[in-house]
């Protein structure tokens, strides 16, 4: 039995789905993968907890007090002001679990841990598209110089199998090019002017009383969102060397009732699409025909391969939600698998 100790950086909606898979999915993964995951440590923006965690009632202190350090005192569990880079610092484990707050302007505070982590020896495993938007080359190399290993399935598309199947299922396959949806806000938005015939201002209030949107949509609407995702399948996927900076990107601010109108009398639908081609990385509202790969609705994500030998590939799933957690855990089995 392989036991494979785990520090949990970020321990909000993310962190803590995945805390609560573990709880019911530890012996599932002793006796089909003989790997033993033990969480070691977990910080939020209050600090550290350390040593033999209770998950349950971790998962617990969150619901009742929303802070990691009011987990209950017990000799067997430490406690530290410090927060995430402190921890891969100083406190010893195998994997880095690295689930803040993405942040596409300078990947912090994402970058430093993730960084802090190679230098440590230690794995890392993340949803957090952030730093692989601004500095994927960087912290590649620093993976590899230092002998461990980056997996990031969960920071594309969600649960939705994207990198992982371009790499490993696919492989030998060239893909020539990408083309999907990979915002599930946007997706949901222009599902539902396309229904209900309603203008975007009133889609996006409700979406986000139903907790689909964020306060400040811009990033999904502006596409950032979406280019950020893109620029992760362009390094990781087909070898271009790119960052955020070199994505053409149009979000969907301009998108009518009246051209969503027009467009289903001709037989199309407005998707928003990120498509990596040769060098060109681009984000924009396209025309889409209804009897498309790419045309689902609601929340959905979808990715089409265009390749040499397998032709046309189509991979759709649920971009975010608890569902992601199925991309963490697949990304550390798949780390302990390999060697
Ligand atoms: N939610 C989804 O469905 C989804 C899907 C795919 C990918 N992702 C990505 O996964 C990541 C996590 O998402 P989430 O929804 O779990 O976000 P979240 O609920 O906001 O959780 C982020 C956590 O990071 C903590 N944090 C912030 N700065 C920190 C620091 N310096 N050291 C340690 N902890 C720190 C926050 O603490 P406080 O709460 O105390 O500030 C919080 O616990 C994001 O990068 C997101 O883009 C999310």
């Amino acid at each position: 039995m392989k036991e494979v100790k785990v520090q949990i950086i970020g321990f909000g909606f993310i962190g803590q789905s995945f805390a609560e898979v573990l709880t019911k999915r530890r012996e599932y993964l002793k006796r089909n993968y003989n790997l033993d995951i033990k969480v070691v440590s977990i910080s939020d923006i209050s600090g550290t907890i350390y040593g033999d965690i209770d998950l349950i009632k971790a998962l617990r202190t969150m619901k009742e007090k929303g802070r990691i350090v009011d987990y209950p005192n017990e000799a067997k569990v430490k406690k530290s002001s410090g927060l995430g880079i402190e921890a891969i610092e100083n406190i010893e484990a195998d994997l880095v679990l690295e689930l803040t707050p993405s942040n596409i302007r300078d990947g912090e505070p994402g970058l430093s841990h993730m960084l802090a982590a190679f230098r440590n020896s230690k794995h890392v495993v993340t949803s957090n598209k952030g730093p692989l938007a601004i500095a994927f080359k960087k912290l590649k190399e620093e993976a590899e110089k230092n002998g461990v290993e980056f997996k990031f399935e969960a920071s594309v598309g969600g649960a939705m199998p994207i990198i992982n199947f371009a790499k490993e299922t696919l492989a030998g396959t060239k893909i020539i090019s990408v083309q999907g949806i990979f915002n599930g806000t946007t997706n949901y938005i222009l599902t539902k002017m396309t229904r209900d015939n309603v203008p975007l201002d009133i889609v996006l209030k409700e979406a986000q009383e139903m907790g689909i949107a964020e306060r400040d949509p811009s990033y999904d609407i502006d596409g950032i969102d979406t280019a950020s995702k893109l620029v992760i399948i362009a390094n990781a996927v087909m070898d271009i060397d790119a960052t955020i900076k070199d994505v053409k990107i149009e979000g969907i601010r301009k998108i009518t009732p009246e051209l969503i109108t027009l467009a289903k009398e001709d037989g199309y639908v407005v998707k928003l699409i990120g498509e990596v081609c040769k060098n060109k990385l681009e984000v924009s509202p396209r025309l889409v025909p209804i009897s498309h790969p790419l045309n689902v609705g609601g929340t959905l994500n979808v990715a089409v391969f265009y390749t040499d030998i397998a032709g046309e590939v189509t991979v759709i799933g649920k971009g975010a939600g608890k569902e992601t957690v199925s991309a963490l855990l697949s990304d550390i089995i798949s780390i302990y698998r390999c060697r």
